[in-house]
């Protein structure tokens, strides 16, 4: 089966899959969401990100009939249906369909969506160049821990950055950089690794996670601090991170120069660190 999607307990291929024009999410954007991606077949820390799933829900009280453990299950076996080596599997809950009215409805069960589809790898050409970011205000609102479906500031900064010729918008409230529009942001300033804490304004990215781990092993000082924009341009090294980004080196910021103007050293230290911490794991034949 080509790309494949699960909606409220069925497979099926991704181009006959629908849900109700009265859902929530398509109604209200009254839902959250994961994106997984897998390496060599593997999901890639899948109870992480279902873990963070069910946060989101609970902060936005909606609650589903599915474990973790089931969640798991139907991912695992989206994955092997689907029989892509690499596959970018999204998991969508709405808090179900039912006619428009703001609060929540009684009746309605919430609508598990998730599909599966092949993963297009970036090209390894823009780890050896690096990307320009733009810094743009941040108009989202003060949960941005939850991963809520309602993402129109991260388009429209996305959007907003693209026109400019960069890759990422990062966003500016209270005078300090939280992340990116899709990706947490990271700066090295001399032997110091920084990236702003966790908190209301930032989603605690898996990879974050990861990368702040390895750096650790490697006996790198990270350091979880508010930084602001003036700062950030004085930054030696700034690399984003992400589970479509991986670790990705910036050159470039609001069009000004970072460090060499090219990817610094310690950036590239931790790219391979993660390289490594993906690839071990063992091709696994999964097609059908
Ligand atoms: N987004 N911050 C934001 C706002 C994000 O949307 C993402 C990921 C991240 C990085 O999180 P992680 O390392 O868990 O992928 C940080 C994905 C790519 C998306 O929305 O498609």
């Amino acid at each position: 089966m080509p790309n494949i999607a699960y909606v409220n307990g069925k497979f099926m291929p991704l181009s006959s899959a629908s849900v109700s024009v009265e859902d929530r999410g398509f109604q209200f954007g009254d839902g959250v969401y994961e994106l997984i991606r897998t390496y060599n077949g593997t999901v890639f820390h899948v109870q992480e990100h279902i873990r963070r799933l069910y946060e989101s829900l609970k902060q936005i009280e909606i609650s589903i009939k599915e474990t973790p453990t089931q969640l798991e299950r139907i991912v695992q076996s989206g994955v092997k249906r689907c029989g892509y080596v690499e596959t970018k599997i999204y998991i969508q809950v709405t808090r179900g369909a039912a006619p428009r009215n703001h609060p929540f409805p009684k009746e309605a069960r919430p609508t598990l969506v998730m599909t599966f589809r092949e993963l297009d790898l970036l090209p390894p050409i823009i780890f050896k160049k690096g990307v320009s970011i733009i810094s743009v205000e941040d108009i989202r609102w003060g949960w941005c821990n939850v991963k809520s479906l309602n993402l129109l500031p991260n388009l429209l900064a996305r959007e907003h950055a693209v026109r400019a010729g960069a890759s990422e918008a990062i966003f500016v409230r209270d005078k300090f950089v939280w992340e990116g529009a899709g990706s947490n942001l990271f700066a090295v300033f001399g032997k110091k690794v920084v990236t702003p804490p966790i908190g209301p304004y930032l989603l605690s990215g898996i990879t974050r996670e990861v990368v702040l781990a390895l750096g650790k092993k490697m006996g790198l000082k990270m350091i979880e601090q508010k930084v602001t924009l003036p700062a950030l341009y004085k930054a030696d090294e700034i690399f984003l991170t992400g589970t479509t980004v991986e670790v990705l080196p910036v050159i470039h910021l609001n069009k000004k120069t970072i460090g060499t103007g090219r990817p610094g050293t310690i950036t590239s230290l931790l790219h391979k660190a993660f390289q490594n911490e993906v690839s071990p794991r063992l091709p696994l034949m999964i097609r059908k």
